[in-house]
């Protein structure tokens, strides 16, 4: 019987989770969200992060192994994330997975962190095994870090074919929040901003370059477009910020809906082509933070349906950061043989 303790501190949260791969079932998985200490900067700050994932690695690893009824001796392997993510948070997972695995003699797993949220889907609501993902599919993974299409052929073999060339979709949800006068994170307040305002499309923003042929992504002049439609309705100021007094309830609805759109045609289109291009892909899985978007989900389970594609999205609870895909993906590796050494670094996978 093999178990894995995955351990994820790329960003802002610190989490653990043990994986039980001849169950094909996850005993535990716990999670410190640092929401609350960076909410009011915007978005995330790295040292802040850090230092507060040092402070609640060990907590959270226990809480994980007492809630799966284990300790340390009964673990096999130790999955850690590796990059991307922020250096500092990074390190904190990989030097504390190094040193339980060097002291308690178990092997240490490689995780990279944009693969965990790949396989986040393969996790049903009660954390057993989802069968149901056929291969080849497309994957669509978006969150505050990343935004980014893959062809997944297997369990740990897949292609990327389109990536944002500049900010991830997460960030321009983050960013216009703060903008329109709410604090970290975005998605969730524009989400419920969009549903008051119906998902209209009122202000129209830029699609970007009409893309024949690639997949890749671009949220930076979309983001500018949406500053200036703010500064022109005098609610934002590039020097004095929001403007308190000028923003009305029907601005913010107006300007989270067409923005919502926007970046839902965009996903769309995307995965329009890539379906039509590589008629091969059976499904499409909808992962990161930005998966726990209700209206996006739809609108992609829609565009499946009507071309006979499955849809799958993680859980929500496996949408943000989470250390059980890094558990599960730490079990098929742990199959396949494939350890790390204990001069691991962030950057390696
Ligand atoms: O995966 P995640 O927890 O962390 C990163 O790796 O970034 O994703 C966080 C991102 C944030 O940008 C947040 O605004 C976005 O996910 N998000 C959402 C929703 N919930 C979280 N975006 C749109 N709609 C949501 N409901
Ligand atoms: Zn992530």
């Amino acid at each position: 019987m093999a178990k894995i303790l995955g351990i994820e501190t790329s960003c802002d949260e610190t989490a653990a989770a043990v994986y039980d791969s001849e169950e094909e079932c996850l005993l535990s998985s716990h999670l410190f969200s640092q929401i609350e200490l960076q909410k009011r900067f915007g978005g995330v700050v790295p040292e802040i992060a850090s230092r507060s994932q040092l402070e609640r690695i060990g907590p959270i690893v226990m809480s994980a192994l007492h809630e799966a009824g284990i300790s340390f001796n009964d673990i096999d392997y130790v999955a850690v994330t590796t990059k991307p993510g922020l250096i500092g948070s990074l390190l904190i997972g990989i030097c504390y997975a190094k040193a339980i695995a060097w002291a308690s003699n178990k092997k240490l797993i490689a995780v990279n962190h944009l693969e965990g949220h790949m396989f986040s889907a393969f996790l049903e609501d009660d954390g057993t095994m989802r069968t149901a993902i056929p291969f080849p599919h497309l994957c669509l993974s978006v969150s505050g870090g990343h935004t980014a299409l893959y062809i997944v052929h297997d369990f740990g073999k897949f292609e990327l074919i389109g990536e944002t060339i500049d900010d991830a979709a997460g960030e321009a949800f983050d960013k216009i929040a703060y903008r329109l006068g709410f604090s970290y994170p975005g998605g969730p307040i524009i989400e419920q901003l969009a549903g008051e305002n119906e998902f209209r499309d009122v202000c129209h923003y830029p699609r970007g370059k009409k893309e024949k042929e690639s997949f890749n992504f671009s949220f930076s002049g979309l983001k500018t477009a949406v500053l200036y439609d703010l500064v022109k309705k005098e609610v934002f100021d590039f020097k004095t910020g929001v403007n308190k007094e000028k923003m009305t309830r029907d601005i913010q609805k107006d300007v989270a809906s067409s923005l919502l759109i926007c970046i839902t045609e965009i996903f769309e289109d995307r995965i329009r082509r890539a379906f039509k291009k590589y008629p091969q892909l059976q499904a499409l899985t909808f992962v990161g933070g930005v998966a726990a978007n209700k209206f996006i989900g739809a609108r992609l389970r829609a565009l499946c349906e009507r071309r006979s594609k499955k849809f799958f999205v993680p859980h929500r609870r496996f949408c943000p950061d989470n250390a059980a895909m890094i558990a599960f993906v730490g079990s098929y590796k742990a199959k396949k043989g494939e350890f790390a050494s204990f001069d691991l670094d962030a950057f390696q996978e």
